[in-house]
């Protein structure tokens, strides 16, 4: 049983940590979520996609996984093995060439294959501890790659990252896809937290013979969702087809795709609604 006394200390370290947290946030510009109710429709590679173009542009750029059971973002960077270093001021993120700092639960675990099985306090404490504890630094960019679902997770982003900017829903053009982000968006909603525009992935295979684009998952998913809710559609990114030589090669490493074109469409859009911000 917890007592009083107990009750207050928690209270009170819980309070302190989100003073922490607000001193780190507050040298972070922008702060991103990349969400969506289902799974596999690709977050994890717009996450990784979109943070990788803002830091080539130039935009000092943060990632954080906080998908603990599933944390693919090492995997998609070819970083898993490294292992987070520690000074006095905090934990040290993984630095992807100049401008891209990364956080995963991956860089504690023992393989790749290890599982983590923790219940909803734990996943919370140690997102929390990501936000308080890391030394992000100044950053123009902090996107957050999110597990599927409304969860934990998901609750303790949203509601521990002060002045959040807005999330982006990542739909594919099924239809069980676009419910699920509809259940999304409508958490955005009671949290009242900005969905700053859809993205409607593996929109169609794009013919390499003749450029027609075939819709194998159907077509509009993304734009139906965004005329219903007036939420805007920030662009269909197709499925690639680029020959990967290794699991989740990075797509934009071929940059003249029409992936890596359509992901720049992206972050132009990004950038004018963050100036609109701004102003
Ligand atoms: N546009 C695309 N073209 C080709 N392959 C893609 C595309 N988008 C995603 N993929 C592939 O689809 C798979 C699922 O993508 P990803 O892991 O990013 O989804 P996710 O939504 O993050 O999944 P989870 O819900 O498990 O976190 C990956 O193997 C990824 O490489
Ligand atoms: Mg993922």
């Amino acid at each position: 049983m917890i007592t009083n006394d107990e009750e207050q200390e928690q209270k009170l370290a819980y309070m302190k940590q989100d003073m922490e947290i607000a001193k780190r946030m507050s040298k972070i510009k922008h702060k991103i979520a990349v969400m969506s109710g289902k799974g596999g429709v690709g977050k994890s590679t717009m996450a990784v996609n979109l943070a990788l173009s803002l830091s080539n542009k130039g935009y000092k750029t943060g990632i954080l996984d906080v998908d603990i059971h599933g944390p693919n973002v090492p995997r998609m960077l070819n970083i898993e093995k490294e292992i987070l270093q520690m000074n006095n001021e905090g934990i040290l993120p993984v630095e992807v060439g100049k401008n891209l700092k990364v956080i995963s639960i991956q860089f504690l675990l023992p393989s790749a294959d290890s599982p983590v099985i923790w219940r909803g306090p734990k996943k919370t404490g140690a997102i929390r501890q990501f936000l308080s504890d890391v030394i992000w630094g100044e950053l123009d960019y902090l996107i957050v790659d999110c597990p599927p679902g409304t969860g934990d997770e998901h609750l303790t982003i949203l509601q521990s990252i002060p002045l959040m900017d807005g999330i982006v829903m990542v739909t594919t053009p099924h239809s069980v896809s676009i419910d699920d982000v509809e259940k999304s968006i409508n958490m955005a909603k009671q949290l009242k937290i900005r969905v700053l525009g859809i993205i409607e992935n593996m929109s169609g295979l794009v013919c390499p013979e003749c450029g027609a684009e075939i819709p194998i998952f159907g077509h509009g998913g993304g734009s139906e969702i965004s005329s219903k809710t007036g939420i805007p559609l920030l662009g269909s990114i197709p499925i690639d087809t680029t020959p990967k030589t290794q699991y989740n090669v990075l797509l934009t490493q071929n940059k003249e795709s029409e992936f890596s074109n359509r992901i720049m469409e992206i972050i132009n859009k990004i950038e004018k609604i963050m100036i609109k911000k701004e102003e």
